[in-house]
């Protein structure tokens, strides 16, 4: 790999601060002062900046419990983000495969692979999203089927040209439902229940296709295995 890419990789520099860097003499590779962007480097060569030691960060895979109040955004906002929950070296590369809601609660992913973001979001690949959605009222048995009809053959939303895709709902308590989405619309859930008279009071995402949340607890994360990480 050219030694510019390897600094835009390891540190936050993007690949023409990091050919400056280097003219002004601030990057060696093996003791060795280099001024050539263009020199390839390797894991095995001992890179460094201002002195530092430099290793490839590579892409990582992350899970997060997401607690309310917290927000699925790269922008600094009132809001604490994602991404500040998270204990890894240059975050801000890090991007949500995305969003839940600030109000939202549960597993959100978080990755620097786009290509991967992308299997995970794209409603061709039926990756199935579950969410315990707790309603205001109750929705009465009454009303349980044509609900169930309405949300699997798809419904219009307010602004929208396309309807949803099909949608799988049951219900565990009157007022609690589980509904599993293929697709990711703006306030989908929330807009979905409006569409049906009801109000979601609380949204808690339980499952993304084979992930859950298992013990994490509210406001933890972890690093997927390669297992998970294959797993779409
Ligand atoms: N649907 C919503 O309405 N909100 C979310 O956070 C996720 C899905």
């Amino acid at each position: 790999m050219r030694l510019d890419r390897f600094l835009s990789e390891s540190t936050e520099l993007t690949r023409s601060l990091a050919k400056k860097a280097m003219h002004r003499g601030e990057v060696s590779v093996d003791g060795e002062v280099i001024k050539n962007p263009a020199t390839q480097v390797d894991e095995t060569r001992r890179v460094t900046w201002n002195g530092q030691p430099l290793a490839l960060v590579g892409l990582r895979y992350v899970m997060l419990h997401k607690p309310g109040g917290v927000e699925c955004t790269a922008r600094r906002t009132l809001y604490p983000r994602a991404i500040d929950l998270i204990e890894l070296p240059m975050l801000e590369r890090l991007q949500t495969v995305g969003r839940l809601d600030v109000d939202t609660t549960g597993l959100v992913l978080l990755t620097d692979d786009g290509q991967w973001s992308h299997r995970v979001t794209s409603p061709k690949r039926r990756c199935g999203k579950v969410y315990r959605v707790t309603l205001a009222d109750p929705l009465e048995d009454s009303a349980l089927d044509d609900a169930i009809a309405r949300f699997a053959e798809g419904l219009l939303l307010d602004g929208e040209e396309k309807p949803t895709r099909p949608a799988e709902l049951a219900m565990r308590e009157p007022t609690v439902a589980e509904l599993t989405l293929f697709e990711g619309k703006y306030h989908q859930v929330k807009r979905m229940f409006a569409a049906i008279g009801h109000h979601v009071v609380a949204l808690h995402r339980e499952s993304i296709g084979p992930l859950s949340l298992g013990e994490l607890a509210e406001g933890e994360w972890r690093e997927l295995s390669e297992e998970e990480v294959a797993a779409f």
